[in-house]
């Protein structure tokens, strides 16, 4: 139907009689005869002057036949890549009118989001979703090459499965052969990932839906995309190389240039200068421990395990209303309290506490915070968790710049406790998931974990993770490919045996046949994609996303079933519960 795409004509073409199709985005009356129209398509806009006769509206689909023409010089339009010629003298086919649309796909007008997911068809005309969609298929297209260069097979695994544990809730499809029978959608391929490896496929990737039934947010979906892979014979180590180069290529090819190799750092350093295991490392603002300054204070509320402080260079003009915010928000967090020291532009402190603390300590804390004058300081006493934590997430507030500010700074976090607490019924809940390798030198704690189960807080897994700018990219681990170890894990989880059996039975079954070493990751892209073109939703990346409530506008899923599927599905459902 057409001979050009209407961003991609220039003075080149100049002379050239043409065809375009595409939408109407824009009509102006010219005189009494003539008017502009600046019709679009994927590649962008071309002006073309047609005449008046047309009744042609916004959001018509036209083909448009005419002469490329230079414009005159005072009304070349240079915000537009053509915007220096025109198609004159037209001739234009109506090829599918448009009723008015129901918000305006140009401009910068901000629409209500469930209006945009209810007409996401139109929504996707815009620049915004045209731009974020193409980069998410030149992000998928640049991984894919990635990992076939590396050799990796690409495997779908199934949709239809028993339960993979993840950690969150499992999206369950009843069976209609076998009722009272269901399959799970997939957590993520994980166990037959592991499967595949006991199968001897060496390198094994996929770039994987997977489906998850937890609260949603801004960087989290029911239904979201991993790039998921696995190897042999390899540590952690070959793995995160052989994901970083495939994170590189996505990212050159969105920003134009190659990251620097990313560095790496331990949970614990982590926690310790970022307060958080997915630090953001665009800026400083960083936790300073000062529990020896105060380790024979006589302020109370300082009596405490850990004691930490940030300074905020230029901080002291906070006023008295913002401080009591911050404070009100660090309860919020978990927090007993939060101190504000600040020092003056003369060098004198003054703070609420101050009275409670020795002029040494003071000095100690403005020294080892390195605190000048008009700076503010902000300090937490609390167990060593909860104290990083907090601390953490007020650099986060203080400091934190907008998505699409201060590049891209990956990171990967290593050394993750296999650990990260013991829940009320004594069992310790999994950092990562119950396939994760132990540090082989910490499987005597784990041994000796029967006495006093606290020290398995202490035990290190050979599980990483990849952060981009404060966001957890990705995770992934060494596995664990032995049935003993496997149980014994299952069983610190209060997994007994008889239990995994019938949930894991076939992996562990799988083990007894010559498992090979293995160890995987998996990246989320929506994430990845989102950060790259920077959005701060991953909606946004996403062609039709679910909204913040987890129900589609435009196909008004989730929605009831008649009786006669519920009754093939032996399926009866209880009254709504008020
Ligand atoms: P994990 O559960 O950490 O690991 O998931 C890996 C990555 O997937 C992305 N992700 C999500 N993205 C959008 N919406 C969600 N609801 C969502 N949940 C997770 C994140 C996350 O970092 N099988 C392991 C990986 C492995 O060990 O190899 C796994 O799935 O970016
Ligand atoms: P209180 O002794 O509870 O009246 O607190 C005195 C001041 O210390 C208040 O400004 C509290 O916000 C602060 N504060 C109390 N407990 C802590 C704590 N654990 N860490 C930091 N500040 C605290």
């Amino acid at each position: 139907m057409r001979t050009d795409y209407c961003g991609r004509l220039s003075v080149d073409d100049i002379g050239r009689t043409v065809t375009v199709c595409g939408w109407v985005s824009k009509r102006r009356e010219h005189g009494e005869f003539l008017a502009f129209v600046d019709l679009r398509d994927r590649t962008g806009i071309i002006q073309c002057v047609v005449d008046h006769a047309h009744d042609i509206r916004s959001e018509y689909v036209l083909a448009v036949t005419g002469t490329i023409r230079e414009r005159p010089p005072e009304t070349i339009n240079h915000e537009l890549p053509t915007g220096a010629i025109e198609i004159g003298e037209a001739t234009v086919e109506i090829l599918s009118e448009a009723e008015p649309t129901p918000f305006q796909l140009s401009g910068r007008v901000e629409v209500d989001e469930t209006i945009r997911i209810r007409h996401r068809y139109l929504d996707l005309r815009t620049d915004r979703m045209q731009r974020n969609l193409r980069s998410r298929a030149l992000i998928n297209a640049a991984i894919r090459r990635a990992m076939d260069a590396q050799e990796f097979v690409e495997v779908e695994t199934p949709m239809l499965i028993a339960s993979t544990p993840e950690g969150a809730r499992d999206f369950v499809v009843p069976s209609r052969l076998n009722p009272g029978n269901f399959y799970a959608l997939p957590q993520s391929p994980q166990l037959f990932k592991q499967l595949c490896m006991v199968g001897g496929i060496d390198r094994y990737y996929q770039i994987a839906r997977c489906m998850r039934d937890e609260d949603l947010r801004a960087d989290r979906q029911f239904e979201f995309t991993q790039l998921d892979m696995e190897m042999s014979f390899v540590d952690g180590q070959e793995v995160r190389a052989v994901v970083s180069q495939a994170v590189a290529e996505a990212a050159e090819l969105i920003t134009g240039h190659k990251p620097s190799a990313i560095p790496e750092m331990s949970w614990l350093e982590a926690m310790n200068r970022y307060g958080s295991d997915k630090p953001d490392i665009r800026f400083d603002l960083e936790l300073v421990d000062l529990t020896e300054i105060f380790s024979e204070t006589d302020f109370n509320a300082f009596k405490a395990p850990c004691i930490k402080g940030i300074r905020v260079e230029g901080g002291g003009e906070t006023g008295r209303n913002k401080l009591d915010q911050l404070t009100d928000k660090a309860k919020t967090w978990g927090a007993k309290g939060l101190v504000w020291i600040k020092v003056g532009e003369s060098g004198e402190v003054s703070s609420p506490v101050a009275k409670f603390m020795s002029d040494a300590e003071i000095a100690g804390l403005i020294d080892k915070l390195g605190a000048g004058n008009g700076d503010i300081c902000y300090l937490v006493a609390d167990e060593w968790r909860r104290a990083v934590h907090v601390l953490g997430l007020l650099r986060l507030e203080l400091g934190r710049p907008p998505v699409n500010e201060g590049g891209f700074h990956f990171l990967w976090v290593i050394d993750f406790p296999l650990f990260e607490d013991i829940d009320d019924a004594g069992n310790p809940v999994p950092a990562h998931h119950p396939f994760t390798m132990p540090h082989l030198e910490d499987l005597e704690l784990l041994a000796a974990s029967g006495e006093d189960p606290s020290v398995l807080l202490d035990v290190r897994s050979q599980a990483y993770d990849l952060v981009l700018n404060g966001w957890e990219l990705g995770s992934g681990s060494v596995r664990i490919h032995s049935r003993d170890i496997q149980q014994q894990i299952f069983d610190l989880l209060g997994i007994g045996e008889e239990e995994s059996q019938r949930k894991f039975g076939f992996l562990m079954d799988a083990f007894r046949y010559g498992a090979p070493p293995h160890a995987g990751f998996a990246f989320g892209i929506d994430r990845l994609v989102a950060l790259l073109v920077g959005e701060e939703n991953i909606r946004e990346v996403i062609a039709f996303p679910k909204s913040q409530s987890g129900t589609d506008p435009l196909t008004e899923a989730p929605t009831p079933i008649d009786s006669a599927q519920l009754d093939e599905l032996g399926l009866r459902l209880l009254p709504p519960a008020n």
